[in-house]
C-alpha cells in the first residue's frame, strides 16, 4: 500500500502554473497529481518516497531505465566539450556525424542520410516535407496527399497530428489539414465480422485502402505512414498478412511507406526494428524515444540516398533545403543517443528482450483467465489488456464508468504505473526489466484487477 501523505505544495503549485499536455484540464484541478522525484532502474519514486514500477517506460521511451551512469556521463562530457552546435549552413560536429553513420548502418538502406529533430512529431513533419519536396522536385506534382490509419499516433504538430487518427487530437483544432486521409485501423478482434477469418478480414481491410486511394485520386498519394504496431492508439497488432498485402497495393499506386518506429524501434517488439516483426518494407523511417532511452529529446528521419539525391539537386536550385530546427543534431542529444546504442549492443539488449518477453507474454495472455479481460495483445516487451463488460458479446463498459482509469489508479496505488487508453491498459516497461520484475509487474496488475472486480462487481 502506498504511503498517503503530504499532499504537497508542489501539487498545488502545479495546478496554478502548469498547462498539462494530453490531460483533462478541467478535472486536473481535482486530481491527486502524481509528482515524481527520482528514478532508479525500472522504478520511479514520488516526492513522498512511494516506489512504482515504471510500467510504460515514461511515455514508451525509457528503454534503459533510470539513473544510467554511462548516459549521465556521456551527457556531461559532451556538455563540457561542446554544449551546442548547429548543423545549418554546412556546419557540423562529431556526435551528429557518428550518430548518423551508425543509424544508417543499423537501417535497411545500403546508403542513406539522417535528418535530426527533437521529437517524434517534428520528425514526422520532416517526413511530410521530404516527400512533398521530393515529388515537386521529380515532377510528381499531383502526389501530395498522405494516408494514415484511424487510431494511429504520429504526433501532435499540425501536420503530424493530421496523420494521427484520434478524434481528440483533431476536434476543436480544425484538423486534419487538407490532403490527409485515414483508412481503417487493423484490429481483428474488434473490427471483424462474426465468423470472419483473420485472412478474409485482412483482405477486406486492404480492399478498403484501395477504395480510399481510388476515391481520393489514384495518382494523388505520396505516402502512407504506419507504425509497425499502433502504440498510443491502444497497442494494436496488425494481422499476420496485413503489411505484405498492403505493400501490394502501395506498389501498384506508387505510394511510399513511411515507417514510424518511434515506439517500436530499438528492440521493443523483439527485433531491432518493428518493420522486421511485421513484414514492412520502409521507404523512410522515423525514430525518437528509445533512440536516447528518453534521456534527452532527439528524433531522426532516415532516408535512402535515392530519395536524398533529387532533394539535394532541387536544393541547389532553391539556394537551400529550407527546413531545419535549432536543435537538429544537438551535440549533447547525439552523444547520449550514441552511448545508448552502444549500450544496446554491448549488453545484447535484444537477446535479453527475447528471453524476458517469454515470461512477459505468458503472464500477459494468462490474464484472460479474468472474465473482464476481453483481449490480451502483445509482442516482445509491449502489451495490453482490454477490459470488457461482457467479452462474449464484445461489449465494452459505458465510457462514463471509466473502467480503464479506475484500474490504472488501482495499479498506481499498488506501485505500478501503466497507461489507460480508454479501457485498454498498456504495458511497456523498460527493456532492462528482469524476469523477476516482469512477474512482480503482473502480480500487481492482477491484484489490482481483482480489487477492481471485488469493488464494483461483487
Ligand atoms: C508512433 C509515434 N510517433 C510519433 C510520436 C510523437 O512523438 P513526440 O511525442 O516525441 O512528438 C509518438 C509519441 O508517442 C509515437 O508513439
Amino acid at each position: 500500500m502506498m504511503i498517503k501523505s503530504l499532499q504537497n505544495s508542489l501539487a498545488t503549485k502545479d495546478v496554478h502554473a502548469l498547462f498539462h499536455p494530453s490531460t483533462n484540464l478541467y478535472t486536473h484541478t481535482e486530481q491527486e497529481t502524481l509528482v515524481l522525484d527520482r528514478g532508479e532502474g525500472i522504478y520511479v519514486y514520488d516526492i513522498d518516497g512511494n516506489r512504482y514500477i515504471e510500467g510504460l517506460s515514461g511515455l514508451w521511451c525509457n528503454a534503459l531505465g533510470f539513473g544510467n551512469e554511462e548516459l549521465i556521463e556521456a551527457a556531461s562530457v559532451q556538455m563540457r566539450k561542446l554544449s551546442y552546435g548547429t548543423l545549418f549552413a554546412s556546419k557540423s560536429h562529431e556526435p551528429a556525424i557518428l550518430l548518423a553513420e551508425k543509424l544508417i548502418e543499423l537501417s535497411p538502406f545500403d546508403e542513406g542520410k539522417v535528418f535530426f529533430g527533437s521529437s517524434g512529431s517534428d520528425a514526422n513533419d520532416t517526413q511530410i516535407k521530404i516527400f512533398t519536396y521530393l515529388n515537386n522536385a521529380t515532377g510528381k506534382k499531383n502526389k501530395k496527399n498522405f494516408l494514415a490509419r484511424k487510431k494511429a499516433y504520429h504526433g501532435i504538430t499540425v501536420a503530424s497530428a493530421s496523420m494521427t487518427g484520434l478524434p481528440t487530437q483533431h476536434q476543436l483544432f480544425d484538423l486534419p489539414l487538407k490532403g490527409f486521409y485515414h483508412t481503417e485501423c487493423p484490429h481483428y478482434f474488434k473490427e471483424s465480422y462474426i465468423g470472419e477469418t483473420e485472412d478474409s478480414y485482412t483482405d477486406r481491410l486492404i480492399s478498403s485502402v484501395e477504395e480510399k486511394i481510388n476515391m481520393v485520386g489514384p495518382d494523388s498519394f505520396a505516402a502512407l505512414i504506419a507504425e509497425p504496431l499502433m502504440g498510443a492508439g491502444g497497442v494494436i497488432l496488425p494481422p499476420e498478412h496485413y503489411f505484405p498485402k498492403l505493400h501490394e497495393v502501395l506498389d501498384e499506386y506508387d505510394i511510399s511507406l513511411i515507417d514510424d518506429e518511434v515506439i517500436c524501434g530499438f528492440g521493443r517488439t523483439g527485433n531491432y526494428w518493428g518493420y522486421e516483426t511485421f513484414g514492412m518494407k520502409p521507404a523512410s523511417i522515423t525514430i525518437a524515444k528509445a533512440l536516447s532511452s528518453g534521456y534527452v529529446p532527439i528524433s531522426a528521419v532516415i532516408i535512402p540516398n535515392h530519395i536524398y539525391e533529387p532533394i539535394a539537386r532541387a536544393s541547389n536550385q532553391q539556394g537551400i533545403f529550407g527546413h531545419g530546427y535549432t536543435y537538429s543534431g544537438h551535440p549533447v542529444a547525439c552523444a547520449v543517443a550514441l552511448k545508448t546504442i552502444e549500450i544496446y549492443e554491448k549488453t545484447k539488449l535484444i537477446d535479453h528482450v527475447e528471453t524476458v518477453s517469454k515470461t512477459f507474454q505468458r503472464r500477459l495472455h494468462d490474464m484472460r483467465s479474468n472474465h473482464i479481460i476481453g483481449e490480451t495483445r502483445g509482442v516482445g516487451l509491449i502489451g495490453a489488456i482490454e477490459i470488457y463488460e461482457n467479452r462474449e458479446l464484445k461489449q465494452l463498459f459505458d465510457p462514463k464508468f471509466g473502467a480503464g482509469i479506475k484500474v490504472m489508479k488501482l495499479c498506481q496505488r499498488h506501485g505500478l504505473l501503466v497507461r489507460a487508453i480508454q479501457d485498454t491498459i498498456a504495458i511497456c516497461p523498460p527493456l532492462i526489466i528482469s524476469n523477476e520484475e516482469v512477474n512482480k509487474l503482473f502480480d500487481i496488475l492482477e491484484y489490482s484487477l481483482e480489487v477492481f472486480v471485488k469493488k464494483y462487481f461483487l
